[in-house]
């Protein structure tokens, strides 16, 4: 399969970005999220698919940018799936296209569509592959909040439980099996705080 080289995926972000800002906020949250799912990949891992799936995972969310520059925060849900379909108009790959629909909290069910009446049409949006996996684990590690933050495991594991015991069951299970990654040299790197 095809996957697209950084600097292609990089092209892409700065023309689906409505302002430099934006960019600036997406790519490099997307560049971290790649840098920690570094520290998990093991040989059975397809590394340039999980690097792509990092870079392309929150490409959706350019999409929800209104024309004042803000975020569409009470349809924020829906970035997962408009980035599925910026990809897919754009051509890409199915695989490709399934790191964006598939990395939302730790996997959006059928059921909680149903049960929290999300903007979502009806689907299970959770990861199947080891590599889908992966980029939506090491992406709970920092967040695009302003300002940009690194979050530890204890405090995703506490925003989650807000979704049901069983999320906080799920991200459990998830940090048992890859373990916390560390944060300490991308925070200097980057400067962002540690919560
Ligand atoms: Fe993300």
């Amino acid at each position: 399969m095809w996957i697209p080289s950084d600097s292609e995926i990089r092209s892409l972000h700065e023309r689906a970005a409505p302002t430099p800002e934006a960019f600036a906020l997406v790519w490099t949250h997307c560049e971290i999220v790649c840098r920690i799912a570094e520290q998990f990949l093991t040989p059975e891992l397809n590394a340039d698919l999980v690097r792509a799936g990092c870079l392309l995972h929150d490409i959706g969310v350019y999409r929800l940018y209104g024309r004042d520059g803000t975020l569409d925060y009470p349809n924020y849900i829906k970035h997962g799936l408009l980035g599925h379909e910026l990809l897919e108009a754009e051509g890409f790959p199915e695989p490709l296209c399934r790191f964006c629909s598939c990395h939302t909290g730790v996997g959006v069910t059928r059921a909680d569509i149903r049960e929290q009446g999300l903007p979502l049409p009806p689907g299970d949006y959770v990861p199947e592959t080891a590599e889908e996996t992966l980029v939506l684990y090491a992406d709970k590690f920092h967040s695009k909040k302003s300002p940009p933050v690194f979050v530890s495991a204890a405090t995703y594991a506490v925003s989650v439980s807000r979704f049901g015991a069983g999320k906080a069951a799920r991200f459990s299970e998830l940090v048992a099996t890859y373990g916390e990654p560390d944060l300490k040299p991308l925070v200097s790197e980057y400067g962002h705080e540690l919560v």
